[in-house]
């Protein structure tokens, strides 16, 4: 038993202590005018192993009870894809969620604040009536990067209106097989294309002053922390399998998916995600070469390294065979802070025993916490650690559809527009007798909006979310005149009882998300080729194509007047209408090769034998039929 003396000894320093940080003068820590490196260095030597592995730990907010992350002095929580607060919840309601486990963060001994995080990946697309914008597959197309950046703006923003600080995005995957399941994440199988459009990071962290040499920056209340994700080599797996192996040479590696990471460093990416797949059969996860010599050392990144969902359990097979060696490799390869996200006590308890064995060096636990520090006080966290109310009007605004709205227009290419000897369909007239709007894709905002939205695999239904599907879009945009009949799946015989002047066909994939959108036949499922050769063969037609990547529509190609891929446009299918119609015109270019046959893959611009459908940099053009111009205004 202790001392009673002793005891009082203990109880007094404690006080001491304590009051010489919360009641004396302010710790060099706490004062926003030090230096960041000086604070950094000020809190790390305050802290004890307890609190650095807690930094270093990530976990699911299912798990992160006021009592978990005083306990643990958790350093980070996260929203798995679509895990909210409750079923729609409003930015209100999940603000309150995030600035609850601040205050439990905030309660702790030294009272450093935790940075939440979530899969913003295309809007903010965990939330309910979020704007969504196209899935970056159809941004590619836009090759536009002052709209990207404004779409990363606007993003930070809906973000910061539920409180949260942290955005998983962007994806910098340079998609090279379209069977792989999360192509559509990614802008363009071209990877100045990809580099090109990395200024979704000044819109989402905000332009940093000048050269920051890999300093992460992040500017104010209404941006947050970026990730570049996924490094690296995601979307150069073997036949397209997730998180399959990367078989790369140098000049691959160097050349094709790392240059991205190199732009993302110039503009101070504030955390970087390690992939699930391998380079050259070496697990990215335990990848000390890239993760840690090359990211860390040779390109400066001072950020810090972030792993996938249960992405060191994935370090053997089967998953988490060996957690504690899963441990060990990870954070010696260089990941800094774990997304564990549920089993947390295993993890800490396991990365403590590790470093208390001396089998992980304190001077790695130190690396990463001033690493995750950095990034906190980057983004001001200590300064304004809870979220503002008066942002909650911002998610899924006027303005912000707009923008998105925008985005889709640009994203269309026209790939088909007549047949041969006939005049072109597009674009189309508002004034005419009868049209028929159909296919499974026409009237389905979740179908419209792809994987990564609501839920991980998306939704189907136009419950789920606030938006505009295509179907409601038309007959927006027609004149009072003209009628518009829609039917989802119609009889074969209907085109030929009725009088229509054209049909409208609005097919495609159903959402998918990572492993389950992994294809090796890319073709669109029934009815949809159904509903294409019923139509198309009585009517004129024009086929609407809702995909997350280049899809097998060759055998029905003749039939098609005219052909649009829309990609996954999101929320705002009033951009659709808006250039079927001819209120602006097309000018989206393929980023991606389209194949004609599946056994052509891998095909990509630049291949020696290259024999594709439709090239990389294909689209035709119209001209806009109307004096109607871009009116978004936007202030970021
Ligand atoms: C979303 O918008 C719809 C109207 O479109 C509204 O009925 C619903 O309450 C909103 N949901 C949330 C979570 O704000
Ligand atoms: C790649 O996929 C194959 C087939 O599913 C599997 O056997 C192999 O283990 C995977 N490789 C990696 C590195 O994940
Ligand atoms: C787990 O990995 C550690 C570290 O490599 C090793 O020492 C241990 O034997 C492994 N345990 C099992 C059960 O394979
Ligand atoms: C975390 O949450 C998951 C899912 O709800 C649960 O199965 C698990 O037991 C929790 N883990 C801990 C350590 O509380
Ligand atoms: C939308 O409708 C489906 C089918 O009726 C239902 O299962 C789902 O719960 C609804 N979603 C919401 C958010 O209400
Ligand atoms: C294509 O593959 C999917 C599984 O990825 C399967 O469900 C579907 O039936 C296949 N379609 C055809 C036409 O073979």
């Amino acid at each position: 038993m202790m001392s009673r003396k002793y005891v009082s000894l203990v109880v007094l320093m404690f006080l001491c202590f304590h009051a010489s940080i919360t009641e004396g003068q302010q710790a060099i820590y706490e004062d926003p005018n030090q230096p960041i490196e000086r604070r950094i260095k000020d809190l790390l030597g305050k802290m004890n192993l307890e609190e650095k592995v807690g930094q270093m730990t990530q976990i699911e907010r299912t798990n992160a009870t006021a009592d978990a992350m005083k306990s643990y002095f958790i350093g980070s929580v996260l929203s798995g894809g679509g895990s909210a607060p409750k079923v729609n919840a409003t930015p209100k309601e999940w603000m309150d969620m995030v600035n609850g486990l601040q205050q439990a963060a905030l309660s702790t001994r030294l009272g450093i604040p935790m940075i939440y995080g979530i899969d913003a990946v295309h809007g903010h697309n965990n939330v309910a009536n979020a704007t969504i914008f196209p899935h970056n597959v159809g941004l590619g197309v836009t090759r536009d990067p002052q709209l990207v950046m404004q779409i990363g703006g606007v993003t930070a923003l809906e973000v910061r209106a539920t409180g949260i600080h942290y955005a998983f995005a962007p994806c910098l995957a340079v998609c090279r097989d379209p069977r792989w399941g999360r192509c559509y994440e990614s802008y363009s199988e071209d990877h100045t294309i990809v580099q090109q459009l990395t200024t979704l990071i000044d819109g989402l962290q905000g332009i940093p002053p000048g050269d920051m040499k890999g300093m992460p920056y992040v500017h104010g209340k209404t941006k947050v922390a970026g990730c570049s994700k996924h490094y690296v080599g995601d979307g150069g797996t073997v036949n397209g399998i997730n998180e399959n192996n990367t078989i790369v040479d140098d000049s691959t590696l160097y050349g094709i998916h790392m240059p991205a990471y190199v732009n993302s460093i110039a503009k101070s990416i504030a955390t970087v995600m390690a992939s699930y797949s391998s380079v050259n059969g070496v697990k990215m996860h335990a990848n000390k070469q890239l993760l840690t010599d090359h990211l860390k050392g040779k390109l400066g990144f001072q950020g810090f390294v972030i792993s996938d969902w249960q992405g060191i359990d994935r370090i053997t097979s089967p998953p988490h065979s060996n957690y504690t060696y899963s441990i060990q490799a990870s954070v010696t390869a260089g990941v800094d802070m774990i997304m564990v996200p549920y089993e947390y006590k295993e993890f800490i308890n396991g990365l403590i025993d590790l470093v208390k064995k001396n089998v992980i060096p304190m001077s790695r636990i130190d690396d990463a916490v001033t690493r995750i520090l950095r990034v906190k006080f980057a983004t001001g966290l200590f300064e304004y650690p809870l979220g503002d109310y008066s942002l909650v009007n911002e998610v899924g605004s006027q303005t912000h559809r707009e923008l998105a709205r925008r985005a889709v227009r640009k994203s269309l290419v026209l790939l088909k527009n007549g047949k041969p000897g006939n005049p072109t369909l597009l674009p189309l007239p508002k004034i005419t007798g009868k049209i028929l709007v159909t296919g499974t894709h026409a009237n389905n905002l979740g179908y419209q909006c792809g994987g990564w939205t609501i839920e991980w695999q998306g939704v189907s239904g136009n419950n789920w979310t606030a938006g505009t599907t295509i179907l409601e879009a038309v007959k927006k945009t027609v004149d009072k005149k003209t009628k518009v009949v829609y039917k989802m799946n119609p009889s074969k015989d209907y085109p030929e009882k009725t009088n229509l002047d054209f049909a409208i066909v609005v097919v495609g994939e159903v959402p998918y998300a990572e492993t389950r959108g992994d294809s090796t036949n890319l073709t669109i499922p029934d009815p949809g080729p159904h509903i294409i050769e019923n139509i198309c063969k009585n009517t004129k037609c024009v086929v609407v194509l809702i995909s997350g990547r280049p899809v097998v529509i060759e055998p029905y190609l003749d039939k098609i007047d005219a052909l649009v891929a829309a990609w996954l446009p999101g929320s705002e299918g009033q951009g659709v209408a808006d250039v079927l119609f001819g209120d602006f015109g097309f000018t989206g270019k393929l980023a991606r090769t389209w194949f004609k046959r599946v056994d052509q893959l891998p095909m990509n611009v630049g291949d020696p034998s290259y024999d594709p459908l439709f090239p990389f940099g294909f689209g035709l053009e119209t001209q806009p039929t109307s004096q109607t111009t871009d009116t978004v205004k936007l202030e970021l």
